[in-house]
């Protein structure tokens, strides 16, 4: 693992203000504990690659479902562009696995459906740093199988999450809690995987 708990602080600690930075600090703890876990895994071996991909699948697909039947693709119209199920299956799928849900989420409210949001689209600056170590890895296997890790590259998808964000009416209480369920769910994965 390249970053660990305290630069993960470093860089969150550097924010805008407003509700991001609410959900930011409401979250900070779950975001430390994920990371302490991820860090686990050994990103440059086939079987804790794996191990990682299939806690993250575990989490993702059902709190992309969940996404999906409270209407996500309405709220925000490039979702076919933010939906990563398709590509995380495909890795694990090029490394001989297969993806699955892991927990099971509640539904979504529209509130809650901005604080699921803000946890996935910011797991893509975690990415960043994953892929990272994962370019160290000798395997060509595991170079092969990250579209997951690489989603969206190069198009703005957390800046014009956070530009939506901030202009929608939310009900607050509810985007922490939604917030605080998904880094739950990705813990729960993490645990089991
Ligand atoms: C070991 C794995 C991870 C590392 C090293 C990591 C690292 C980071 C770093 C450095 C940032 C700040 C980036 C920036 O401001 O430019 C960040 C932000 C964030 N990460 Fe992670 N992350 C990891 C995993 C995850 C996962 C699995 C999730 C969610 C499931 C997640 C959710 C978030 C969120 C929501 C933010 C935005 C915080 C904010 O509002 O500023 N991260 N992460």
């Amino acid at each position: 693992m390249l970053v660990g708990a305290s630069d993960v602080t470093r860089h969150v600690g550097r924010s805008s203000s407003g509700l991001r930075e609410r959900l930011r600090d409401a979250t900070s703890d779950a975001h430390r504990e994920l990371d302490a876990q991820l860090s686990a895994f050994d990103l440059t071996g086939v079987s804790g690659y794996c191990r990682f991909l299939h806690a993250s699948a575990g989490a993702l697909l059902p709190l992309e479902a969940a996404l999906a039947d409270a209407g996500v693709d309405g709220i925000f119209p490039d979702w076919p562009e933010r939906s990563r199920s398709a590509a995380i299956a495909t890795d694990l799928d090029r490394l001989g696995a297969t993806a699955a849900a892991m927990v099971s989420v509640p539904p979504l409210t529209r509130s809650g459906v901005f604080g699921t949001m803000y946890v996935l689209e910011g797991s893509r600056l975690g990415a960043k740093f994953l892929l990272k170590t994962v370019a160290d890895a000798a395997d060509p296997r595991i170079g092969a199988a990250t579209l997951y890790l690489r989603h969206g590259t190069g198009k703005r998808l957390w800046q014009n999450f956070l530009s939506k964000l901030e202009s929608e009416v939310c009900d607050e209480a509810e985007v922490i809690a939604a917030a605080r369920v998904a880094f739950a769910a990705f813990d729960q994965a993490a645990d089991r995987a």
